[in-house]
């Protein structure tokens, strides 16, 4: 009861796009943007779009589709996207069939996977893994790294249950049969962040 309150609080959008930049002095996902590298061509799937943070990063794409299980990040989401064209979101897990239907280039995992247990994860990157046309994945969470004491309590107080160290990230990736082409680091803001996310590019081996 206590936990699907401080869920519900945490995920609001005023929550969640003003108290916690203050609280971790910024947030910034221009990064993990970058290491997803969309072009004019691609479509993209977004996976735990949350309020759309994606569209203050993209410029250029075929389509967007977003896909998150929280109608009220959704609902900010649609208010963002107003008088963008091809963009879509829908309520709901991305499922295999969109991946037959949609073929995305490009699959974004913005704070996504310490929301999900190994045996979801492994779940989620196995069918992206065999999804066709697929060129790039890109994810960025909460993670502990040693030493880093004040972003280790906040990852212990995100309402992901899941935030994991680096290399259980990376390790995740690999068993559902991805290479991963890039992994670091990087602070929450690039000059303010008091949180340190672990940020991976992957490419399904296949490729
Ligand atoms: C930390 S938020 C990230 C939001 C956004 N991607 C960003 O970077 O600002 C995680 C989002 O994942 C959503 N979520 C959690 N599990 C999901 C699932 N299995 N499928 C789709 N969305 C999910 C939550 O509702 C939440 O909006």
């Amino acid at each position: 009861m206590i936990s699907a309150v401080y869920q519900r609080v945490m995920g609001h959008p005023f929550v969640y796009e003003v108290v916690r930049p203050f609280v971790v002095g910024g947030v910034d996902n221009s990064p993990v943007w970058r290491v997803l590298d969309v072009g004019p061509d691609d479509v993209v799937v977004d996976v735990g779009c949350g309020t759309g943070d994606a569209l203050n990063h993209l410029t250029q794409f075929r389509s967007f589709h977003g896909f998150d299980t929280d109608p009220i990040a959704l609902r900010a989401a649609h208010k963002r996207a107003a008088g963008r064209e091809r963009v879509h979101f829908e309520e709901r897990r991305l499922e295999a069939a969109d991946l037959e239907r949609l073929r995305p280039a490009r699959v974004m995992l913005s704070g996504l996977l310490h929301h999900l247990s190994d045996s979801d994860v492994l779940d989620l990157l196995s069918m992206l893994a065999k999804s066709p046309g697929l060129k790039r994945v890109a994810t960025v969470d909460p993670t502990y790294v040693r030493g880093h004491h004040l972003s280790n309590l906040f990852a212990r107080l995100d309402r992901g249950k899941y935030p994991r160290k680096p290399e259980g990230y990376i390790a995740l990736a690999e068993r559902a049969k991805f290479r991963v082409v890039h992994h670091s680091l990087i602070k929450s803001h690039p000059k303010r962040g008091r949180s340190t996310f672990a940020m991976m590019g992957l490419e399904p081996l296949t490729a």
